[in-house]
């Protein structure tokens, strides 16, 4: 793509912004601001394989989104042609510890920032601020749980979060929503299933079943095992968000998902096989190490995602299967080993001794 445009990315150092950066550099000629906090799962490392040319188009602040001087200042300075918003707190079993700081970054901080953005909107040319968009990543949390025969979410589901974490999206995705209906900012709104892939924080299931394997400790898996995601590789959620920044109509939803619903149990079992193929143990295989624990307060039984919308209007299609992906993705953290190391800070391992103990 020569797009030659500025991308001003929040949480660009996180798992799924990372890939989103690292993305918009390789294929087309733009430029990326990336404003990140650098919270507990923010790494500087996910961008270290941006090469020289990459690095040209590529600007780091650090900072928070509810900053608005800052904010500002770099809107201000940088002009972007859309700002894309991953910056969250993400994960669903530390809202359940602690929802306030949920409340403060995906409700609170997100409400500075889009009035901080609107204020600079509100400056452009009428060309520029129309061409001009706010895309905000979401989750499929916010429509509730379903039922084993429940159909699928579609943009229509009424939301019904049930976790700190889901009500905290939802209540973004609401504000974001009114500041197109009140403003007229011209806003995306994406809804994803459950990413895995490269440089996922070891806090989430996938990457912790590979490490705990890896480290012979037992794989936790919450309840009966039952529990059922929709899993989509995070570069096609990537290419699903640049899609809606080229192609989608101002103030509209997407679902996006990779029509790959599997219990908790199955993919915890598929890593292991993966595992005993790839990086054989003495022991036997890893499966002996899976380990039935309590269940998550409230747990979510199924996620599902329709996404005829995205599929019909856009044309967006995924690329990875989740067999293919899941492979690549055990791969990469058998290869990146001092990746998993460096993310194990002390702040890691208080989480996991705290939660799992
Ligand atoms: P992540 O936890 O890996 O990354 C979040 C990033 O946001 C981190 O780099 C962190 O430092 C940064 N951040 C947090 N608060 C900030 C603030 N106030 N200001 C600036 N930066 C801040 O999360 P992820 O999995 O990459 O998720 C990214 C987005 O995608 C989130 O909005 C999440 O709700 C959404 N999402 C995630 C998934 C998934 O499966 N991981 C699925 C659907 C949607
Ligand atoms: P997670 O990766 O935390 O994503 P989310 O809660 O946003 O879906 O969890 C995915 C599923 O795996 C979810 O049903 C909870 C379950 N799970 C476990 O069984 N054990 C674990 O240690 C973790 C972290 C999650």
């Amino acid at each position: 793509m020569q797009d030659g445009k500025l991308y001003f990315v929040t949480g660009g150092a996180g798992f799924i912004g990372s890939c989103f950066v690292i993305d918009t550099l390789a294929q087309n000629t733009g430029n990326v601001l990336n404003l990140d906090k650098l919270t507990y799962s923010g790494n500087p490392h996910n961008l270290d394989s941006l090469g020289p040319e990459a690095k040209a188009r590529y600007n780091f602040v650090h900072g928070d989104i509810g900053d608005a001087a800052l904010v500002s200042r770099y809107l201000n300075q940088c002009q972007p042609d859309a700002v894309v918003n991953f910056a969250a707190e993400t994960h669903v079993d530390r809202s359940i510890a602690d929802p306030s700081a949920f409340i403060r970054a995906n409700v609170a901080a997100l409400g500075v920032f889009l009035e901080t953005v609107l204020n600079w909107w509100r400056t452009l040319a009428p060309e520029k601020a129309a061409a001009f968009h706010f895309l905000h990543v979401s989750t499929d949390e916010v429509f509730g749980a379903l039922g084993p025969d429940d159909p699928s979410f579609t943009e229509q589901t009424p939301y019904a979060p049930n976790s700190p974490y889901a009500a905290s999206k939802a209540a973004g995705d609401h504000l974001v929503r009114a500041f197109h209906h009140t403003y007229g900012l011209p806003v995306l709104i994406t809804n994803c299933s459950n990413n895995y892939g490269p440089r996922q924080f070891p806090e989430k299931l996938i990457p912790l079943a590979i490490l705990n394997a890896l480290a012979g400790r037992a794989i936790p898996v919450y309840g009966s095992g039952g529990n059922i995601r929709d899993w989509l590789h995070v570069q096609d959620h990537c290419s699903a968000v640049h899609l809606a920044l080229q192609k989608g109509s101002s103030g509209q939803s997407y679902n996006i998902g990779g029509k790959s619903e599997k219990t908790n149990l199955e993919v915890v079992r598929n890593i292991c096989l993966l595992l005993d193929e790839m990086r054989p143990d003495a022991g036997g295989s890893y499966q002996r190490l899976i380990t039935m624990v309590k269940d998550r307060p409230g747990h979510d039984f199924r996620y599902s995602i329709n996404c005829a919308k995205i599929e019909r209007e856009l044309g967006w299609r995924p690329e990875h299967t989740f067999a293919e992906g899941l492979r690549e993705t055990v791969l990469w953290y058998l290869n990146n080993e001092s990746w998993l190391a460096s993310v194990q800070t002390g702040e890691y391992r208080r989480w996991i001794a705290a939660h799992y103990s």
